[in-house]
């Protein structure tokens, strides 16, 4: 098949004005798609010819599907009357949705500043956390994600800083889920520790047994705020509304993104426990965001957090995950050499395989096999998947198909891979051009 000249004409002008390496590496592997028509889980190549079940979702971007129908009618309606609003004066929409958001969340954390994007939302939680206690040190975790902001970059896997330059200072991290680690680095100058509540990146570690719980005490007990990141996590994509919840602890600051736009319209949100708010007592404009909150994106994210707070909704998140532990259960008998484990909470979900080059490979497959997968940027063992949360059984019946196909092409392929990478390795450099 030769792409159309519009598909062509599409990647020639990304390559030469958006990003030429990345065209060159889709190239490459032979994954010569542009994105075009979208609906439900599904999303199709410009040409039309290959359409792909999105088992990624941008990280729950696409919680409820692509271009949900519901959520469109709100923004179109939102049009009628609204645009973005003026960030320095008082909002009704803004209001609205930040007191929703209070209600749905325990405790008092009952005050949200609205960001664009997951990464300024991390940044403000840890300019307050900052603030509040006066002091400078942030722990997260090694390999844990929080975006490519300046602060919350500083709080990730050292390879997305490197090459940057300076990062900025008072940053420790210690290995997710090791309680002493985490007691012996907070000091008497940590202000916060910052974990993904189950972290993405580092291939859907699910915290072990008590690990949250004692976060949670040992930040009590020293004056420490615990900062949630549920960027990935939260609006149900656990079958808990809030991913917390199933480890029966809240945070002092939780950070969301992603899914609260609907796929629709850039919304993130700073949710802090009602004393914190005091920081922007003395100078209320301290922080802004042209573009945080914007009033359009209000409303959808107002429908987001309602449809995604059902307990009809979490009930079928978590019947859809039973049928996916019983699938991948199957696939691991028949794979089990290949696919070596299996994380799991609600639908965020984590294939565990092989070995770094696994998780790569059968992001390949599956894409040959119509199903977007990407394998954990900070533990390439390991696939993510995660579908929209609006599928339905006989989905999980065709995605876990499809995967049983993925994976033998994977196995198949692993030792062809291997090879290369021993010889490309004994080529000498200049060779390598
Ligand atoms: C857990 C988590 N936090 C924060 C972010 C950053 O979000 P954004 O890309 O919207 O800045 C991401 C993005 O993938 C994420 O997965």
């Amino acid at each position: 098949m030769t792409a159309s000249k519009s598909k062509q004409e599409a990647i020639a002008a990304f390559r030469d004005h958006v990003s030429s390496e990345k065209a060159a590496f889709f190239e490459k592997y032979g994954m010569d798609f542009v994105m075009g028509k979208r609906e439900g889980p599904y999303f199709w190549d410009m040409d039309g010819e290959k359409k792909i079940f999105d088992c990624h979702t941008n990280g729950g971007v696409f919680n409820l599907g692509h271009r949900n129908g519901e959520l469109i009618d709100l923004l179109k309606e939102s049009l009628d009357d609204l645009d973005i609003g003026n960030h320095h004066l008082l909002s009704a929409e803004r209001a609205e949705l930040a007191r929703f958001l209070a209600g749905l969340l325990p405790a008092d954390l009952s005050y949200t500043v609205f960001g664009v994007s997951g990464g300024e939302a991390v940044d403000l939680a840890i300019k307050v956390a900052r603030a509040y206690t006066r002091k400078p040190t942030i722990i997260s975790a090694f390999g844990g994600y929080h975006g490519h902001t300046g602060l919350a970059l500083a709080a990730g896997d050292e390879k997305y800083r490197a090459p940057f330059g300076p990062s900025a200072s008072g940053f420790i991290q210690v290995p997710f889920g090791d309680t002493a680690a985490l007691e012996a680095a907070a000091g008497p100058q940590t202000a916060a520790v910052l974990l993904e509540t189950v972290p993405a990146t580092l291939g859907m570690v699910i915290p072990p047994p008590g690990y949250l719980q004692a976060v949670r005490r040992l930040c009590t007990e020293r004056g420490i705020l615990l900062i949630l990141d549920e960027v990935q996590s939260g609006l149900g994509r656990t079958g808990k509304l809030w991913a917390f919840e199933h480890f029966g602890i809240a945070p002092d600051i939780l950070v969301l993104g992603k899914g609260l736009s609907g796929g629709l319209y850039p919304i993130s949100a700073t949710v802090l426990r009602s004393p914190l708010e005091s920081v922007f007592h003395k100078d209320p404009f301290v922080h802004i965001s042209t573009f945080g909150g914007a009033e359009v994106g209000c409303r959808v994210a107002m429908k987001v957090l309602e449809i995604s707070s059902s307990a009809a909704f979490l009930a079928h998140v978590n019947g859809l995950a039973t049928r996916f532990a019983e699938r991948v259960a199957e696939l691991r008998e028949k794979h089990g050499g290949f696919l070596t484990g299996f994380r799991q909470l609600g639908l965020m979900m984590g294939l565990v395989l092989r070995d770094e080059i696994s998780g790569p490979l059968l992001t390949k497959t599956a894409y040959d096999h119509d199903l977007l997968l990407v394998y954990a940027g900070n533990d390439t063992s390991v696939c993510q998947l995660l579908p929209p949360l609006t599928i339905d059984r006989e989905d999980v019946n065709w995605i876990t198909d499809r995967l049983d196909g993925a994976l033998t092409s994977a196995r198949r392929l692993r030792p062809v891979l291997k090879i290369k990478r021993t010889l490309d390795k004994l080529r000498p450099a200049k060779e390598k051009g």
